[in-house]
C-alpha cells in the first residue's frame, strides 16, 4: 500500500526541535558494539527502518542487541572475529550504509553470509565493495552487475591490503576498514577527497588503533591495525544534519519563519550544505556549539531569507552529498542561477537522484538543467509554481525535498509514496507540522 501524502503552503514556521539521531552514526554504534566486548550503551539511535535492520542483523551475526524502556540501546559484543553465521538471508531493507558496511565486517569472517534488500537496494552497484574485498580474500556471488541478492564468502585467512578509493565514499572505506579489524597486520585506505570520518572516530573511541595521515597531494591516507581489543563504550548520536537540512530548508523559504534545530551534528565532514546556503545568504546561527559523544553539535537557529544562485564546487560534494536534492529546491527559490558539480555520485543512491531532483523541479515549474555531472537550477527569487505529484522511487529524501517544496510554493505538491520516509526520519510529518507544515495525507494526484 503507497502512502500518498501533500504539502500545502504554509504560514511562517516556528518552534524549536530536535530532529532525529544520525543514520551514519547510529549504523556504526551497533555494528561497534557488536564487536566490542562487554556491554554498549547507545543513546539517541536513529529508530529508522534503515538503522533497525543493522540491530537485527547484528542480532543475527551473534551480538546481544535489546532496546531498554528510556529509549537506550544496550548491546554486549561477540569481541572482534567474534561474529558467527547468520542462519537466514540478512535483509538490510533500503539501507546502502548498513549492507556495504556489514560486507566488509563479514568478509573477515569464516563463514558465508546471505545478503538481499528492497528494490532500490537491489539495484544498487556492489562491486566497489566486492572488488577491495576480494583482494583481501573474501568471495562474492551477486546477481548480474555485482548486485544484491549477494552471497559474500568469508575467508579464515584475510589479507591486509593498501587501497586507493576510485569514487569518494564513506561506505567503502568503512567497508575495508571493518574487514581490516579481523586481519592481521594494517589495511590502509586512500581517499583524494576526505569523505565522512565516523568510523575512524569512532572506532578509536572503542579502543582501535587507527591513524589517519595526510599525503603530498592532500589525500588522506587512513590505517587501522588489526586484532583490537574493542571495548563496550557509551555512544551519544548527534542529531542528523543530512535530516535538519529538510526543516532548516523550510524555514529559509518560508516567509516569516523563524526555527531552532537542537543538538545538531557539526562534524566539517557533513557540514557542506550550510555552507553553501550561507553563501546563497541564508541567516543561520549556530549557537551553543558544544561537543557529544566525541563529535561536535549546535543548534541551528534558521530564518527566512533572500536567497541568492552560487556555484557549489565539485570538492564540497562528499561533505553534502545526500543534501543536492534538498540544497536544489533551497535554490528553486534563489534569485538567479545556482550549479552543482561534481555529481556523479548523485546518480547511484536510493534512487537516480539526479534525475528525480531534475524531473521534480521542472514538474513544479522550475528552470533546470543538466550538463554533464552539474546540476543547474535557474531561481527566479519568486515561489515556483508547484502542483506537482512527484515519483518517490522508495527514495526518503526526494520525498521530503519535495515536500518541503510545497510548503512555500504557489500550488501543493504531493508525493506519490511516503513510505520510505521512515528509514532516516520517524516522525517527519509530525515534526514538521508542529512547526506550522501543512502535510497530510491524500488520496488526489495532482
Ligand atoms: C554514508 C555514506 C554516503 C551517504 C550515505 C551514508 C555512510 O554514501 O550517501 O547516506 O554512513 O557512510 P557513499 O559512501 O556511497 O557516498
Amino acid at each position: 500500500m503507497s502512502k500518498p501524502l501533500i504539502s500545502r503552503r504554509a504560514a511562517a514556521l516556528s518552534g524549536s526541535a530536535k530532529v532525529p539521531g544520525d543514520k551514519s552514526v547510529s549504523h556504526r554504534a551497533l555494528m561497534f558494539g557488536a564487536l566490542a566486548v562487554g556491554e554498549s550503551r547507545v543513546e539517541g539511535l536513529l529508530e529508522g527502518d534503515d538503522v533497525l535492520r543493522t540491530a537485527a542483523a547484528m542480532r543475527a551475526l551473534g551480538a546481544e542487541v535489546e532496546r531498554l524502556a528510556d529509549g537506550t540501546w544496550r548491546l554486549f559484543g561477540r569481541g572482534v572475529g567474534g561474529l558467527k553465521e547468520p542462519d537466514d538471508v540478512l535483509d538490510l531493507g533500503n539501507s546502502g550504509t548498513g549492507a556495504r558496511l556489514m560486507m566488509g565486517l563479514v568478509a573477515s569472517h569464516p563463514f558465508t553470509t546471505l545478503f538481499t534488500g528492497d528494490a532500490s537496494l537491489r539495484s544498487r552497484p556492489m562491486k566497489r565493495v566486492s572488488a577491495p574485498l576480494s583482494q583481501m580474500g573474501a568471495r562474492f556471488f551477486g546477481r548480474d552487475g555485482g548486485r544484491l541478492p549477494m552471497a559474500v564468502v568469508g575467508t579464515n585467512n584475510p589479507l591486509p591490503i593498501t587501497y586507493e578509493l576510485p569514487v569518494a565514499s564513506a561506505q567503502v572505506k568503512s567497508a575495508i576498514l571493518l574487514a581490516g579489524l579481523n586481519t592481521p597486520g594494517r589495511t590502509t585506505v586512500i581517499e583524494r577527497e576526505a569523505t565522512r570520518d565516523h568510523t575512524e572516530l569512532m572506532l578509536r573511541n572503542f579502543g582501535a588503533q587507527v591513524d589517519v595521515e595526510h599525503g603530498e597531494q592532500g589525500e588522506r591516507i587512513i590505517t587501522v591495525t588489526g586484532f583490537p581489543e574493542l571495548t563496550g563504550r557509551h555512544v551519544v548520536v548527534p542529531a542528523d544534519p543530512s535530516s535538519a537540512a529538510f526543516p532548516a530548508v523550510a524555514a529559509l523559504i518560508t516567509p516569516g519563519s523563524e526555527i531552532v534545530l537542537k543538538g545538531v551534528g557539526m562534524n566539517p565532514l557533513r557540514t557542506g550544505l550550510y555552507q553553501s546556503l550561507s553563501e546563497m545568504g541564508a541567516d543561520l546561527a549556530f549557537e551553543n556549539e558544544r561537543e557529544e559523544g566525541g563529535e561536535p553539535v549546535a543548534d541551528l537557529r534558521v530564518r527566512h531569507s533572500a536567497l541568492r544562485g552560487v556555484d557549489v564546487p565539485a570538492e564540497r560534494a562528499p561533505s553534502m552529498i545526500d543534501e543536492y536534492p534538498i540544497l536544489a529546491v533551497a535554490a528553486a527559490f534563489a534569485q538567479g542561477t545556482t550549479r552543482m558539480f561534481g555529481l556523479s555520485e548523485l546518480r547511484v543512491k536510493e534512487s537516480d537522484r539526479f534525475a528525480a531532483t531534475m524531473r521534480g523541479l521542472a514538474a513544479c515549474g522550475v528552470q533546470v538543467e543538466e550538463d554533464g555531472d552539474t546540476l543547474i537550477v535557474h531561481g527566479t527569487g519568486k515561489p515556483p509554481m508547484g502542483g506537482a505529484t512527484i515519483a518517490v522511487n522508495l527514495d526518503h529524501r526526494i520525498a521530503m525535498a519535495f515536500l518541503v517544496l510545497g510548503m512555500a510554493s504557489a500550488d501543493p505538491v504531493a508525493v506519490d509514496d511516503a513510505e520510505a520516509i521512515d528509514t532516516s526520519f520517524p516522525g517527519f510529518v509530525d515534526l514538521m507540522n508542529g512547526m506550522g507544515a501543512k502535510i497530510s495525507k491524500t488520496e488526489a494526484v495532482l
